[in-house]
C-alpha cells in the first residue's frame, strides 16, 4: 500500500473482485480514515456476496483497525478501534487497506469504539459479533437451563456468555460437522454438544435459535425442546421476513427485529417468544470488557475459534468459491490486511 492507492474488495454480480483505487477523500466536515488490520468474515458477508440479504449493507464490518487520520481530536493517529455497524454513518468496506467513515462527530464516536489495551487484534475482531450475543444474553434469565440451536459463531459466543451468566448450556446443531470441529476446543470443553436429531425428549426452560435461517423443520425442532409451559424461545438468527409459524399467521422476523415479546401457544406448548437484534453501545462496552478479562474455565480465549487466515486476494478466492459451490466455510476466518501483509 502507498498513500495514493489501496486495495479493496468490491461486490460485483456473481461474487467479489479485488480492486485498487485512490484513497477515499472525505466530502463531509467530520470523518475518520482507518487502516483495517484484522477483519473477521461474518456469515452476513456471505449473504451479501450471494445477494440474499435484504437489509443495509454491512460487507466487511468485524474490524480492528488503526486510525490513520481524522478531522477530530478524539481519533489520534494509531488509535486502535473496532466498528459498530449499527450506527448510521457513511462508510466504505473494511475488506480494504483503508476505510473512510463520515458522519456527525457523535455518530463517529459511537461507530468506532476504542479497543482496550491488552486485547490482541484477533480477539478484538470478535467485538461486534460478541456485542450482538451480549444483547441476546440479556434476554436469557441468569442460571437457566438453555439449549442453543445453531453451533455457528453466534451460538458459540452466546454459549460462552451464558456460562459466564451461570446458565447450564447445551449446544445443538442439525448436522455433525460444526459440533465435531468444536469438540476439541477448550472454550466449550464442558458444554454438551448434541445433534438435534439426538436430543430425545429432554426439554429446556430457554431455547435460543442462532441458525443462519429458520425453516419449518428448524422451528419445530427448537419448539419441541421447550418445556410445556413457562418456556422462553429467543430469536437471534436470520428469519425470512415472510416466514410464518406453521399453522398460524405469526411472522417471527418482525418479533426478532422489533425485539418484541409475545406469547405463543402451539402443539400443547405455551412459551414466550422474545426477539433480539443488533447491539447497543452498552453491549459493545460489555463485549470489550469480556474480551479484556480472562475466562474462568480456560487459559485460552475466544480467538480459539479462528480456523483460518487469508489475505485480501485469498478472501476474494474464498468468497467466490463459496458462491460457486454453495458451501459456506465452517468456523471463523480472519482476514489479515495491515501493512506488510
Ligand atoms: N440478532 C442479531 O443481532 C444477529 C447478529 C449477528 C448475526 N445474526 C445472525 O445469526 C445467524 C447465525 O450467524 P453465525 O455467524 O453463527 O453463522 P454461521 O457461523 O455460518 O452458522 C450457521 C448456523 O446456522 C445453521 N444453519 C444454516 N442454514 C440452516 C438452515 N437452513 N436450517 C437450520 N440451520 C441452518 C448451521 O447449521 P449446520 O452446521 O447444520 O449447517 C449453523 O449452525 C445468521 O443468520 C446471522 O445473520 C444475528
Amino acid at each position: 500500500m502507498n498513500e495514493s492507492s489501496s486495495r479493496r474488495l468490491e461486490l460485483v454480480p456473481g461474487g467479489v473482485q479485488l480492486g485498487t483505487g485512490p484513497w477515499q477523500r472525505p466530502t463531509s466536515p467530520s470523518w475518520v480514515l482507518v487502516l483495517p488490520q484484522t477483519v473477521g468474515l461474518c456469515s452476513s458477508d456471505l449473504k451479501e456476496v450471494r445477494r440474499s440479504r435484504d437489509v443495509r449493507s454491512d460487507f466487511g464490518h468485524e474490524m480492528v483497525g488503526l486510525v490513520h487520520s481524522s478531522s477530530m481530536d478524539d481519533f489520534p493517529p494509531g488509535l486502535r478501534v473496532c466498528l459498530d455497524p449499527h450506527v448510521p454513518v457513511t462508510r466504505t468496506t473494511a475488506f480494504s487497506e483503508t476505510t473512510l467513515l463520515e458522519g456527525s462527530p457523535d455518530q463517529l464516536r459511537a461507530a468506532l469504539p476504542t479497543v482496550l489495551d491488552g486485547t490482541p487484534d484477533d480477539r478484538a475482531a470478535f467485538t461486534e459479533p460478541l456485542a450482538c450475543a451480549v444483547n441476546c444474553a440479556g434476554k436469557v434469565l441468569a442460571g437457566s437451563d438453555v439449549a442453543i440451536v445453531g453451533a455457528g459463531t453466534a451460538g458459540v459466543l452466546l454459549a460462552v456468555l451464558l456460562r459466564l451468566k451461570g446458565c447450564q448450556v447445551t449446544l445443538v446443531n442439525r448436522s455433525p460437522e460444526r459440533l465435531t470441529a468444536l469438540s476439541s476446543t477448550a472454550l466449550l470443553r464442558e458444554v454438551p454438544k448434541v445433534l438435534i436429531s439426538e436430543v430425545g425428549t429432554r426439554t429446556f426452560s430457554t431455547v435460543v435459535v442462532t441458525t443462519a435461517s429458520l425453516d419449518d423443520t428448524t422451528f419445530d425442532g427448537a419448539w419441541r425442546l421447550l418445556s410445556r409451559t413457562g418456556g422462553r424461545l429467543v430469536l437471534f438468527g436470520g428469519i425470512r421476513s415472510d416466514w410464518r409459524v406453521p399453522g398460524t399467521h405469526v411472522l417471527l422476523d418482525g418479533i426478532r427485529r422489533g425485539e418484541d415479546v409475545r406469547e405463543l401457544e402451539l402443539g400443547g406448548r405455551r412459551a414466550l417468544v422474545v426477539g433480539t437484534h443488533g447491539a447497543t453501545g452498552a453491549d459493545f462496552a460489555a463485549a470489550g470488557a469480556v474480551l479484556a478479562a480472562p475466562l474462568p474455565w480456560t487459559a485460552g480465549h475466544i480467538e480459539e475459534l479462528i480456523v483460518g487466515r487469508v489475505t485480501l486476494p485469498g478472501l476474494a478466492a474464498l468468497l467466490n468459491d463459496a458462491v460457486r459451490t454453495g458451501v459456506d466455510p465452517i468456523g471463523k476466518h480472519m482476514v489479515d490486511i495491515g501493512l506488510n501483509q
